[in-house]
């Protein structure tokens, strides 16, 4: 990697900026909007690279390469902190942007994810301490769940399923559409036909919040589901008492841009869904 270059690309150290929320397409939406939900004083600037979703059947090297160019863009756009919408960059990306892009690239910046959060809520939801994690094969193999939940909570039984239909369901906006219920329950049952014992389950993929209704129907009553855009606001919030530096440098006019790098009339009308409100959005290349 050429320092000197990124060094350059990010001259002004301690700049302050928007908070930069970034996913592979629409799914790093349920987590802006449970962050400006709480903090919406704040400015964002959301990413979603829609032309390359979805990353969660991508390979470990492939998926860093996709994240810390979006992570540099972000950073071009003026964003002292980053947060990873996805679990799928979260699982295989995070750490090495933590260890050896940021100290040595842009080392007044920071990245944050979202398993860590959600590992540290779900231990406290459960009785039973057995957990299932609903997610993307990528995040599912990368066994991120199972070793974060595993360090906070030892013994817990974590066991996981991976849906590998349900990103494209979303992004095709197929979510509330009948055929959804087929791969919607396949998935629970397979899960729960591995743990009966399951209380609490992860939606550790962040578009699956929009399959929540169907989920529910497919699930027994008495298990836990947990979206994750609540916890990670609220684990963001706590972030910022702890970093005073950090949120001091959070610019503060309530606004929001976003930008895809796909189409900006597709992104537009899925977002609406995401979102209920009217947006504008730019087209962006990262690569
Ligand atoms: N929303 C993402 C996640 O949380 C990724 C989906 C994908 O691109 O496969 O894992």
């Amino acid at each position: 990697m050429d320092m000197s270059t990124d060094i350059k690309d990010f001259p002004i150290p301690n700049l302050a900026g928007p908070i930069g929320v970034f996913d592979s397409g629409f799914g790093g939406l349920t987590i802006l909007e449970g962050i400006r939900n709480r903090m919406p004083q704040f400015d964002y600037i959301y990413l979603g690279d829609n032309a390359r979703t979805p990353y969660g059947t991508r390979s470990f090297d492939v998926v860093y390469e996709f994240t810390l160019q979006a992570v540099k863009k972000l950073f071009s756009f003026g964003c002292p902190l980053v947060i990873l919408g996805c679990n799928t960059a979260s699982a295989k990306a995070l750490r090495s942007i933590q260890q050896n892009y940021l100290p040595f690239n842009a080392p007044d910046r920071r990245v944050l994810g979202v398993i860590r959060p959600t590992a540290e809520i779900v231990g406290k939801l459960s009785n039973t301490k057995h957990i299932g994690v609903l997610a993307t094969e990528g995040t599912i193999r990368s066994e991120s769940y199972s070793i974060e939940i595993e360090k906070l909570y030892p013994g817990s039984i974590i066991t996981g399923q991976a849906c590998p239909m349900w990103v494209p369901i979303v992004e095709n906006n197929e979510f509330d559409k009948p055929g959804a219920d087929y791969f919607v329950k396949d998935s629970i049952d397979k899960l729960l036909s591995k743990d009966p014992q399951i209380d609490t389950i992860i939606l550790g993929c962040t578009h699956y919040p929009l399959l929540l209704e169907k989920i529910k129907k497919y699930c027994p009553s008495n298990i836990k589901i947990i979206p994750q855009g609540k916890y990670i606001a609220e684990s963001l919030e706590d972030y910022f008492v702890r970093h005073p530096e950090m949120s001091s440098r959070i610019t503060q006019n309530g606004t929001c841009k976003y930008f895809t790098t796909e189409s900006r009339t597709k992104f537009r009308e899925c977002a609406n869904l995401f979102l209920k409100e009217d947006i504008q959005v730019e087209r962006v290349t990262i690569n």
